[in-house]
């Protein structure tokens, strides 16, 4: 029997890495490397439910989309939705900036997936993981925002994908959604 495939819709690699190593064992991911129209909300459950709805329709197949951020709490949840402008204008050293002299570092990352099929409504999954600030780049492993975060004083930017895998946000996210889906497979067999 062909293995059942679903489209990955990002322009992330490090996303895809992530998911592949994930699903390997279980489904074909696909990446699609297409634009979707991001609603303004402060919730990422509203966003990832939006934008998996618009790509199941557009590309007329089964998708899921990511959406995740970085959430500072001496910064009162700052950068959270603003995740992705914030990292391309004032980057890791802006926020190691503002956060210098801190002595409060702990943060999270959130993740949610949107998973919808043509003619569907929407599903999310969400995963949070809690670590801390550095206080100075560490590593360059992975992307984003991950050469400033540290997971039980273990740099996250030395982290192979593999060790990343094992505790981060969107494995918590993804690995929700594998097993739904997984059952939602099954009981159509
Ligand atoms: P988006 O979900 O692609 O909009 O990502 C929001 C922002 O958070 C981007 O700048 C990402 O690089 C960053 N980000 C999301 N997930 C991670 C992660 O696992 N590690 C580091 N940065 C991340």
């Amino acid at each position: 029997m062909p293995r059942h495939k679903i489209h990955f819709v990002t322009h992330n690699p490090g996303k895809m890495r992530e998911a592949e190593l994930l699903f390997r064992d279980y489904f074909d991911l696909e990446q699609v490397d297409m634009t979707y129209p991001e609603l303004q909300d402060d919730d990422p459950s509203k966003i990832a439910a939006y934008g998996a709805k618009y790509c199941a329709e557009q590309l007329d197949k089964p998708v899921i989309v990511e959406d995740s951020g970085l959430f500072v709490d001496a910064l009162r949840g700052f950068p959270g939705p603003y995740s992705a402008y914030v990292q391309h204008t004032i980057g890791n050293r802006g926020i190691l900036k503002l956060m210098a002299g801190e002595p409060n570092r702990r943060a999270e990352f959130r993740s949610v997936v949107g998973y919808c099929a043509p003619g569907e409504e929407p599903t999310t999954f969400t995963g949070v993981w809690w670590g801390e600030l550095l206080t100075e780049e560490v590593g360059t492993n992975g992307f984003g925002y991950d050469p400033i975060f540290s997971y039980r004083r273990f740099p996250v930017g030395e982290m192979t994908t593999e060790q990343k895998n094992e505790v981060s946000h969107r494995t918590r996210a993804l690995l929700q959604f594998r097993e739904w889906y997984e059952n939602k497979l099954s009981a159509r067999r």
